[in-house]
């Protein structure tokens, strides 16, 4: 998809971080957006961010409640007609080693990360499929969908599931020639929220990792020590929709990763822990 201007941008999670960034730089392209998250105060600063005279439509959403997902659609048809360019993005992380991980752990992140993306799927594709005109959608996983640290295996199975499930929806829209695109966003380390996650989980899934603390402390210097910002994540995301990139790894460095996973599985070795690598 090249020319981004007049059409219709769906972002999940715009209230904050990468969300917030590409909605600006949607804006910037001259799309009209529907802005969607938890966080209404959020999307209002956001919104307070765009030029003006930019069409917004605005719903509070849970990702992980699909008929606040199905709402979403149906706001963003009817206000537009279309839906160009699908941002599902929202995510949360939690840190710490698996066997103290708790089942609202899982839950939680499983609910947001990966059947946020199944719900954004199954309520927006049969729309754009009868919209008569092409559209893209971009899943947000992570370079923790490529490799798989220490003390992150509940987010690292909810972004391995994201890259899978892309590849799938990729093979069954190119299979029957459908007008949509497809990328998977996966960047490492980046100073945004998701370092103070816990600020969104819910009240009936409180029951965290008694471990999961320090982990998370790591991870946030990890974060802090990024060198890409979230401007950054959100100008190269959309290069990568205009070229029609599938794979959107955002640090080139985390490839060396990936080439050490993959020779890992092919060579029958023990896995290396990557964690080094993709910290820079
Ligand atoms: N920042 C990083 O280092 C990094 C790296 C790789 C991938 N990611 C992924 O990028 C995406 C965006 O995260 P970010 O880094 O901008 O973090 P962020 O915390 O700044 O933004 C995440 C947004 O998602 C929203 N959100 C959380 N739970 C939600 C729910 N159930 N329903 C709707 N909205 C919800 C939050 O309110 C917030 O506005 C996430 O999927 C995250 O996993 C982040």
């Amino acid at each position: 998809m090249q020319d981004l201007a007049n059409k219709v941008a769906v972002i999940t999670g715009a209230a904050s971080g990468f969300g917030r960034e590409l909605a600006i730089q949607c804006a910037g392209a001259g799309m009209r957006l529907a802005l969607a998250d938890l966080d209404e105060a959020g999307i209002g600063a956001t919104i307070a961010l765009l030029p003006a005279g930019t069409e917004t439509v605005t719903r509070r959403c849970d990702v992980s409640k699909p008929n606040d997902v199905e709402g979403l659609a149906e706001a963003t048809y009817a206000r537009f007609g279309a839906a160009h360019l699908l941002f599902n993005n929202a995510g949360v992380a939690v840190s710490g080693p698996t066997w103290t991980t708790t089942l609202d752990d899982w839950k939680w992140v499983l609910d947001v990360n990966l059947m946020g993306v199944v719900h954004g799927i199954r309520s927006f594709v049969p729309r754009m499929l009868a919209q008569g005109e092409p559209a893209h959608i971009v899943n947000t996983a992570s370079a923790a969908g490529l490799v798989s640290p220490p003390g992150s295996s509940v987010y690292c199975v909810s972004k391995h599931g994201v890259v899978t499930l892309s590849e799938c929806l990729h093979h069954e829209l190119a299979l029957d020639g459908l007008p949509i695109g497809v990328s998977v966003l996966c960047p490492a380390f980046v100073q945004t929220g998701i370092g103070h996650s816990e600020r969104h989980r819910p009240a009936d899934l409180a029951d965290a990792n008694p471990l999961g603390e320090a982990y998370a402390e790591q991870m946030r210097k990890a974060i802090a020590a990024g060198r890409l910002t979230a401007a950054d994540i959100a100008r190269i995301t959309l290069e990568g929709v205009r070229e029609g990139r599938f794979y959107i790894i955002t640090h080139p460095t985390i490839k060396q990763a990936i080439e050490i996973r993959m020779q890992d599985i092919l060579g029958d070795r023990l896995p290396t822990n990557t964690l080094r690598a993709s910290r820079r």
